[in-house]
C-alpha cells in the first residue's frame, strides 16, 4: 500500500489517463478496502499505461517479425563425429559446477493454469503414474537426489504470483519443504498486470480492486531481482539458474552437459530445444537474428518459411523452444541494473468483472486483454546462447489440459515409457503390447536420476510382469 497517495491525487491522476471509472465505488469501501484500492492503484505504472493501451490493447500491437533471420545453429543431443571430446569436457565442467554448489533450481509457478482448471497451484497436481506424486513433489525428490549425488545442498527458487502464493508456501510448509532444508528453498512472488476492457479500460474484480493477473513467464527475470532472490544467490555463490516451468515432470532439473556447455561458452542465457514433431507444430522457433538468438513464435512465423526444408529433407526451421533455460545470474544482474523491459504479448480471454453498476460478470465469450512478457524474448539481451538439443520423450511431457493432447493422461504416459526405457537399456525385459508398455511402472528420482543410475542398479530390480503397478522407490 502507497501511503502517500490520497483520493484527490488518485482522482487527478486516473482522469489524465481515462480511467476514472476506477473510483466509482469510493463511498461505498470500508476504509480498509479504499486504503487496497489506492494501493493497487499506485503500484500501476501510469508512465507506460497509456503506451500499453494504444499499442496492446485497442490496438492488436504484438512483435513484429525482423526482416532477416535464419536458423539458429546449435549442439545436437548426441555429439557429432568429432565432437566427443567437446561433449565429455562440458559434462565435467557441468559436474564441477553442481558439485561446488554454483547452479540453483529455479521453477516458474506463477501460472494461473486455466486450461487445467484444477483448484489450487499446479504444482500440487498429482502426475505421476504409480505414487501419483505432485509435480512439486517430483522437483523436491530430483534436487534432493541430486544434492546427495553432488554432495551438497542445492538451492530451489519458486516464483508464485499473488494469486496463489500463499497456497504453494503452504504446500512447501505441510510437505516439510520436500527435506531439502528451508535455507535451501526461496519463494517469491511475481508482479501483475491490470486486465483491459477492449476500449482500454482496466477492468475491476470487485468494488475495491482492479482485476489484475500474472505478468507472464518472462516477469521472473524481474521478480528474481526485486524480490532479493538474485542477492541470495550471491551469498550463497551461486552462479548459474536452471529455468524450468512448473508443468513439466520429465524434467531433467541439472544436466551437467547443458550447464556446462552454458558455462564453457560464457552464454548469459541458453535454452533446450526440441526437433518440432512438424512444421507447423506450436511452439517457438529458434531463430538467429543479427547474430542473436530469438525465439519467433509459431503464430509469427509464415507457413511458407515454417515449411521450407533443407537438401536432405529436413526442416529449416527444426528446433523449437520447451521452456528450459540456463540463465547466468550475471545476466540477470546486468539486465536489472541497465533497466530492460521485454515486449508483451497480447490475450485475448474471457475476464470476469463488475460492470458500472458493480454488478459481477462472467463473460461467455472473449471480453478483454491480458498482457503478458515472455521468458524467450530475453534471448535478444543475452550476447552469447547457447542450443542443446533435447529428446522429447526423455526430457518434455507437459500438463497443460485436462484430457487430450499434453494432458497429466498423455504425461504419465510419457513418463512410464521413460522408465520402461531405462529399465531396458539396462536389460530388464518390460511387458508390451500393441498399445505400448503393458505396465504402470514409476522410478523415483530418490532410486534413479538417469538410465546409468538404473544400470547400476539393476541388481536390486527384479521382474516386471504384464498389467502390473511396479515403484521403484
Ligand atoms: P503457461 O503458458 O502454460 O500458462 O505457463 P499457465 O498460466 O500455467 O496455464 P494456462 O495458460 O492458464 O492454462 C507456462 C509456465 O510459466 C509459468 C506457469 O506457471 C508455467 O510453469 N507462468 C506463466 C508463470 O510463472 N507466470 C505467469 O505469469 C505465466
Amino acid at each position: 500500500m502507497d501511503l502517500g497517495l490520497t483520493y484527490e491525487r488518485a482522482a487527478e491522476i486516473l482522469k489524465k489517463h481515462n480511467q476514472s471509472h476506477l473510483l466509482s465505488f469510493w463511498d461505498e469501501l470500508s476504509a480498509g478496502q479504499q486504503a487496497g484500492l489506492l494501493g493497487q492503484i499506485a503500484s500501476l505504472d501510469f508512465a507506460q499505461l497509456d503506451n500499453w493501451v494504444k499499442t496492446y490493447v485497442v490496438n492488436a500491437g504484438g512483435p513484429v517479425i525482423p526482416a532477416n533471420f535464419g536458423p539458429a545453429p546449435y549442439y545436437p543431443a548426441s555429439p557429432r563425429p568429432g565432437q566427443e571430446e567437446l561433449y565429455q569436457k562440458a559434462r565435467e565442467k557441468g559436474v564441477e559446477l553442481l558439485k561446488a554448489g554454483k547452479v540453483a533450481a529455479f521453477v516458474v509457478a506463477g501460472g494461473q493454469g486455466t486450461r487445467l482448471g484444477y483448484d489450487g497451484p499446479k504444482g500440487n497436481y498429482p502426475v505421476s503414474p504409480v505414487k501419483k506424486k505432485t509435480l512439486f513433489t517430483l522437483f523436491g525428490e530430483q534436487i534432493l537426489a541430486a544434492s546427495r549425488r553432488y554432495g551438497r545442498g542445492l538451492s530451489w527458487y519458486v516464483m508464485t504470483s499473488p494469486l496463489n502464493h500463499e497456497a504453494t508456501v503452504e504446500i512447501f510448509e505441510k510437505a516439510g519443504f520436500f527435506g531439502l532444508g528451508r535455507e535451501n528453498i526461496f519463494i517469491f512472488q511475481q508482479g501483475t498486470m491490470p486486465n483491459f476492457a477492449f476500449d482500454g479500460k482496466i477492468l475491476m474484480a470487485d468494488k475495491g480492486s482492479l482485476a489484475l493477473s500474472p505478468d507472464g513467464h518472462g516477469g521472473s527475470l524481474k521478480a528474481l531481482y526485486q524480490s532479493g532472490a538474485v542477492a541470495d544467490m550471491a551469498v550463497k555463490g551461486i552462479e548459474q539458474i536452471s529455468y524450468f516451468q512448473v508443468d513439466n515432470p520429465l524434467i531433467n532439473i541439472f544436466d551437467p552437459l547443458f550447464i556446462g556447455f552454458h558455462a564453457m561458452d560464457g552464454a548469459g542465457m541458453s535454452s533446450k530445444a526440441l526437433k518440432k514433431t512438424g512444421p507447423l507444430e506450436k511452439v517457438g522457433n529458434f531463430c538467429l537474428v543479427d547474430g542473436k538468438v530469438n525465439v519467433i513464435e509459431y503464430s509469427d512465423l509464415p507457413d511458407e518459411m515454417a515449411e521450407k526444408t533443407k537438401a536432405d529433407g529436413s526442416l529449416v526451421f527444426e528446433l523449437g523452444s520447451i521452456a528450459i533455460h540456463i540463465i547466468s545470474r550475471e545476466f540477470i544482474e546486468s539486465l536489472n541494473k541497465g533497466g530492460f523491459a521485454l515486449p508483451f504479448h497480447r490475450a485475448v480471454k474471457k475476464i470476469p468483472y463488475i460492470d458500472w453498476a458493480g454488478k459481477l460478470v462472467e463473460p461467455k465469450g472473449p471480453n478483454g486483454v491480458k498482457l503478458e512478457t515472455f521468458v524467450f524474448d530475453a534471448l535478444n539481451f543475452a550476447s552469447k546462447s547457447v542450443i542443446l538439443e533435447t529428446i522429447r520423450e526423455q526430457e518434455f511431457g507437459p500438463v497443460k489440459n485436462a484430457t487430450g493432447v499434453d494432458s497429466a493422461q498423455s504425461s504419465r504416459v510419457m513418463q512410464v515409457e521413460r522408465a520402461a526405457g531405462w529399465l531396458e537399456a539396462a536389460g530388464v525385459k518390460v511387458p508390451r503390447s500393441g498399445a505400448g508398455v503393458d505396465a504402470q511402472i514409476e522410478i523415483s528420482p530418490m532410486f534413479a536420476l538417469d538410465k546409468e543410475e538404473v544400470l547400476a542398479k539393476r541388481g536390486m530390480i527384479g521382474d516386471i510382469s504384464a498389467r502390473s503397478e511396479v515403484y521403484l522407490g
